[in-house]
């Protein structure tokens, strides 16, 4: 079987990594992918967001299944496009990937299907905005509606704040027409926990816990990131699992009323406080760096799962997991997340243990190895318990250098 993968980072060499140990993969397209996939894949030359053109080559290689792994050609209809001409793809339809395209969206639907969030109301101008800062009290959280590249989210400590944050969105337009409806939430306190579920015909299926370190400097101190680290599995009280179950249901039950059709992942974002989880955020894809260490620890075939996904027969027994535990750690460009600069040559690589994964999030391939993103590679690493897997990836990451390199020493010390 042909797989074509659409992405260019760590995810998507994880994904691709993991469907090539499938008995029934034999061949794997990345567009772009990166200086690691290049090693087992064929990287071609089209841009993700380039619907036509990606369905002009899956049509003409044949290929049996796409796998998308950014938002962007998700919410820009390629599941859509791929069905129409019927092609095989891995991911909600254009109408499920509002769900991320849109704040309001999602707001809404967890306020109608009773769903714990944050309270919130929605603006479409800046005027209405400004008056609706009363109902709220500091910090509170304003937010951009669209994809702004995870820089829509601004948490204002005091009323200049919040104006500031309008004006910016409104007035001076940073994000476009991104922006053009405004979200105001109440601040949220407790511990960030995120849950990807496969979702095969509405129904809910999650995977096992990966849990991120979005700061960049250690003691999650610093700017957020993409996230820079990440370890599975995390234990979870009877508690939580109880309250995570309910909202489960109560998500199916409203895809289910909506006549949703959703196929695909749902990443679901919590807030949790005292075993209570209120939901942020809705993401359509894959989770970036949950996935460097989902896949590893994964004992199913991907190849058929994802198919099972689509055709609606995902079952809970398909999905198995090592008892293994993973850890990633991600070595990034000097300054990330602001700038940094790229084309650094990476050294060590050679030395790196054969039971390591290391998946490029940021990389090119010429004459050697070169930086190319702000997260550059995931070490990776299965271990008996959390310990030994820090271990090993610690290990090893110190075995590579690049110019500049940096990279947090605190993942999976809790
Ligand atoms: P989002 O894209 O909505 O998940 O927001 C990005 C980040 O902003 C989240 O990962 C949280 O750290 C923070 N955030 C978003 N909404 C809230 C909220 N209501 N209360 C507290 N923090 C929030
Ligand atoms: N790691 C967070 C995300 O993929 O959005």
């Amino acid at each position: 079987m042909k797989v074509l993968v659409i992405g260019n980072g760590g995810r998507e060499h994880a994904l691709a990594w993991k469907l090539k140990k499938s008995k029934s993969v034999d061949e794997i397209y990345m567009a772009r992918g990166n200086g690691g996939t290049e090693n087992f894949a064929k990287n071609i030359d089209i841009d993700p967001k380039d619907i036509n053109e990606l369905l002009e080559f899956a049509e003409n290689k044949k290929i049996d299944l796409t796998v998308v792994g950014p938002e962007d050609p998700l919410c820009m209809g390629i599941v859509d496009a791929f069905n129409e001409k019927g092609l095989k793809i891995f991911g909600p339809n254009k109408e499920c990937a509002r769900f991320e395209k849109s704040k309001e969206f999602t707001k809404k639907f967890l306020e109608k299907y009773s769903i714990p969030t944050a309270k919130y109301k929605s603006f479409k101008n800046y005027e209405d905005a400004i008056n609706g800062l009363i109902e709220f009290n500091y910090p509170l959280v304003v937010k951009a509606d669209g994809l702004c590249l995870g820089k829509g989210v601004m948490i204002c400590h005091e009323e200049s704040e919040a104006e500031d944050a309008l004006k910016k969105i409104f007035k001076d337009k940073i994000f476009g027409d991104e922006g053009s409806t405004v979200v105001i939430e109440e601040f949220l306190t407790g511990e960030e926990a995120s849950v990807l579920c496969l979702v095969s015909n509405n129904k809910l299926f999650p995977l096992e816990r990966a849990k991120d370190h979005k700061q960049i400097y250690d003691n999650n101190k610093g700017p957020n990131t993409g996230g820079v680290g990440t370890y599975s599995p995390v234990s979870v009280s009877p508690e939580l699992e109880k309250n995570l179950e309910k909202i489960y249901r109560k998500i199916e039950d409203g895809l289910e009323s909506e006549k949703l059709n959703y196929s695909g992942i749902l990443f679901i974002g919590f807030m949790i406080e005292d075993d209570r989880p209120k939901v942020l955020e809705f993401n359509v894809r894959f989770g970036d760096p949950e996935t460097e260490v989902l896949m590893p620890r994964l004992d199913s075939d991907l190849f058929e799962i994802l198919n099972k996904t689509i055709d609606g027969k995902l079952k809970k027994e398909d999905i198995k997991w090592k008892e293994e535990t993973c850890l990633t750690v991600i070595l990034c460009s000097g300054g990330y997340p602001g700038s940094y600069e790229k084309d650094k040559e990476i050294c060590g690589l050679d030395k790196v243990d054969e039971d390591i994964m290391v998946f490029h999030n940021g990389t090119k391939k010429t004459d050697s190895l070169y930086t190319n993103g702000g997260r550059v590679l995931s070490v990776t690493a299965l271990g008996k318990d959390l310990k030994e897997a820090r271990e090993k990836a610690y290990a090893n990451a110190h075995r590579i250098n690049f110019d500049g390199i940096y990279f947090r020493k605190d993942i999976g010390i809790k």
